[in-house]
């Protein structure tokens, strides 16, 4: 993928929470390669935005509710990324619902914890557990209108264990968002 003029690409990390997949993808590639210029958070109570300060990462909080409409919060968003210009938007944990006007001005990625198409939205890994299916996984996807639909970049699956419980199934997909996520950017940069 084409980079502006520096050597290391840079890339800016949306998310919403715990930042869990932000913390590895500063652990796995930040002055690895690549440089997090900056992490957007919606939710001024993230614990993310901890992490991402513990790293010397500038953390930016655009707090949806202070936003008319979900396009005015877009458009706070955009400006933002502007600002910094990031090669690449990663969204780690992003829960919000992006617009067009997002959609049309920046080009982001998301990490979804299914095998999509399956099992897209909010409750991915609760119905990916409860499903009679014997695999799940994680999905890279490109952002695009329609929620956890743009074209898949990357993939992997996990085999399901019958008697594990809920908890240490989402312990097994975090861990394996941790390893693809930095992964699947470092090969779209080769
Ligand atoms: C991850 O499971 C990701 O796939 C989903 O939201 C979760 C975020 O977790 N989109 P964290 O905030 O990175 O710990």
């Amino acid at each position: 993928m084409a980079t502006s003029s520096s050597a290391e690409p840079k890339l800016a990390v949306l998310f919403s929470g715990e930042g869990s997949n932000l913390q590895n993808l500063i652990t796995a590639l930040h002055r690895r390669g690549f440089s997090i210029e900056v992490a957007i958070t919606n939710n001024p109570e993230a614990p993310g935005i901890q992490k991402a300060r513990e790293s010397g990462i500038p953390c930016e909080i655009i707090d949806h509710r202070l936003f008319d409409s979900r396009e005015a919060f877009d458009a706070a968003l955009v400006k933002c990324l502007q600002r910094h210009q990031p090669d690449l938007t990663v969204l780690a944990g992003f829960m919000r619902i992006l617009t067009q006007q997002f959609i049309s001005q920046i080009k982001a990625i998301n990490i979804h914890p299914s095998l999509l198409p399956l099992f897209r939205g909010a409750q991915a890994m609760k119905e990916s557990y409860e499903s009679p299916m014997k695999v799940a996984g994680v999905t890279v996807h490109w952002v695009s209108q329609e929620l956890d639909s743009g074209e898949i970049i990357a993939q992997r699956c996990l085999q399901k264990n019958p008697s594990e419980s809920f908890e240490l199934f989402q312990q097994r997909v975090h861990a394996l968002e941790h390893v693809l996520y930095p992964e699947a950017i470092r090969e779209m940069f080769k």
